[in-house]
C-alpha cells in the first residue's frame, strides 16, 4: 500500500480529510447497515436535536503501524462500550458494539494510504460520533439517528510532544456531581471552550478542574485524565464518578503493576496533596501521556521535581511500555491490540 505524500513527522493535533468514512443512520427503531462513503459533509434539517439540544456524543481511538508493519487499533471495544453508555445518559439509540469495531477496522482499512508509517510520530485518529438528526422543538429526544466514523493522521496533542506543559486550576467546573462528566457527550466540550481560550490567553496549556462540590478534589483536565507518581513510585489516578473514564489511564493501571510492578491507587486525590508528588502528567488517547511540570493555582506554582525539561523517569517508563504495546514491540495483555 502507497502511503500518502505527507510530512507525517510534522503533523499537530489537526483535522484533515481522508479518503472514506463509515455512516450508518437509526430511522423508525433500527439502524441500517451502514456504508463507506467518499462524502464528507452532512446535510440536516435546521431543527435537528443535535443543533437545537446538543444531542451528541463522540469517541475517539487511535490505529497504528507496528514495527513489523502491522495495522492495528487499541482497545476499540472499550471506546464501543463506552459510546454505549454515553448513549444511554442522552437518551439515544446505542450502536452495536460489535457493529462499532467492524465499522473502526473498516474506516481504516479504507484509508490505510493515511496511517502514519512506524517512527514517524504520528498516528491514525478515529472518530466514532453520533447526532440526533431528525427534527426536535420541544425539548425531548430526537426519533432520528446518524452514527459516523471518519479517521484523519495526527502528530502530538501538545505541540512539544514530550515536553513538560504547564497547566492552572481553574475556577470553572467541567462537570456536575450527578451530571454527565463521566460520558462523552460534546455538550462537556463546548461548555470547557470559554476556559481553555482563556487558559491559552493566560500562556497555560491546559485547566485542572476541580470537584464541583467542594472544590478540593483533583478531577481531570478537559481532555484527559491525570496520573500521579509519588515519591516512592506509586501510580496515583484520581477517582470521581464525574470524571470520563479513560480508556488509556485503566490502561496504564494494568501497564503499571503487571509490567512495572509498580503499587497502583485509584481514589480520590485532594489537591492539597499533589505539592507532594514526584511526576504529573495528562493521559488519553490524543494526549497520550503528556508530563506537566507546573501547576499555577491563581499565582502560586506547584513545580514537579521532574521539573520542565523532559518526562519524568517513572512516566518516561510508563510511556514506553504503553507505546511499546501499541506499537507492537512489547507484547501486550491478550484483547489489547485488533489487527486491520
Ligand atoms: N478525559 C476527557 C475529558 C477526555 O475527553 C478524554 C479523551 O478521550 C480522556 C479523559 C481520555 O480518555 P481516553 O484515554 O479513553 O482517550
Ligand atoms: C481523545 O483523546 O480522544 C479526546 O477525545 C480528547 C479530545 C480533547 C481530543
Amino acid at each position: 500500500m502507497e502511503k500518502k505524500n505527507i510530512d507525517w513527522s510534522n503533523l499537530g493535533f489537526a483535522y484533515q480529510v481522508t479518503d472514506k468514512r463509515f455512516v450508518s443512520n437509526y430511522k423508525n427503531g433500527a439502524w441500517d447497515e451502514g456504508v463507506l462513503t467518499e462524502d464528507a459533509t452532512i446535510t440536516l434539517t435546521e431543527c435537528a436535536g443535535v443543533l437545537q439540544y446538543a444531542q451528541t456524543c463522540f469517541e475517539g481511538l487511535k490505529a497504528y503501524t507496528t514495527e513489523d508493519g502491522r495495522t492495528v487499533c487499541f482497545r476499540p471495544d472499550l471506546n464501543a462500550s463506552r459510546m454505549k453508555d454515553s448513549c444511554e445518559r442522552l437518551e439515544m439509540p446505542v450502536f452495536p458494539e460489535d457493529k462499532f469495531v467492524e465499522a473502526v477496522k473498516a474506516v481504516v482499512r479504507a484509508n490505510e494510504a493515511y496511517v502514519p508509517p512506524y517512527g514517524s510520530g504520528a498516528t491514525l485518529y478515529i472518530r466514532p460520533y453520533m447526532f440526533g438528526s431528525s427534527a426536535v422543538i420541544g425539548v425531548k429526544p430526537a426519533e432520528e439517528y446518524q452514527f459516523r466514523m471518519f479517521c484523519t493522521p495526527v502528530g502530538p496533542y501538545f505541540k512539544g510532544g514530550a515536553k513538560p506543559i504547564t497547566i492552572r486550576v481553574c475556577d470553572y467546573d467541567r462537570a456536575a456531581p450527578h451530571g454527565t462528566g463521566h460520558i462523552k457527550a460534546g455538550l462537556n466540550y463546548a461548555m470547557s471552550l470559554y476556559q481553555i481560550v482563556d487558559a491559552h490567553e493566560q500562556g497555560f496549556d491546559e485547566n485542572m478542574y476541580l470537584d464541583a462540590a467542594t472544590r478540593t478534589y483533583v478531577e481531570e483536565t478537559g481532555g484527559a485524565n491525570f496520573i500521579f507518581i509519588t515519591k516512592d513510585g506509586t501510580l496515583v489516578t484520581p477517582k470521581s464518578d464525574s470524571i470520563l473514564p479513560s480508556i488509556t489511564r485503566r490502561s496504564l493501571m494494568v501497564v503499571a503493576e503487571k509490567y512495572l510492578g509498580m503499587k497502583v491507587e485509584h481514589r480520590p486525590v485532594r489537591f492539597d496533596e499533589i505539592k507532594d508528588f514526584a511526576e504529573c502528567g495528562l493521559c488519553g488517547t490524543a494526549a497520550v501521556i503528556s508530563p506537566v511540570g507546573k501547576i499555577n493555582d491563581h499565582g502560586k506554582e506547584i513545580c514537579f521535581p521532574s521539573g520542565m525539561d523532559e518526562m519524568g523517569p517513572v512516566t518516561k517508563k510508563l510511556y514506553d511500555t504503553l507505546t511499546g504495546i501499541q506499537m507492537g514491540r512489547i507484547e501486550a495483555p491478550e484483547g489489547w491490540i485488533v489487527e486491520i
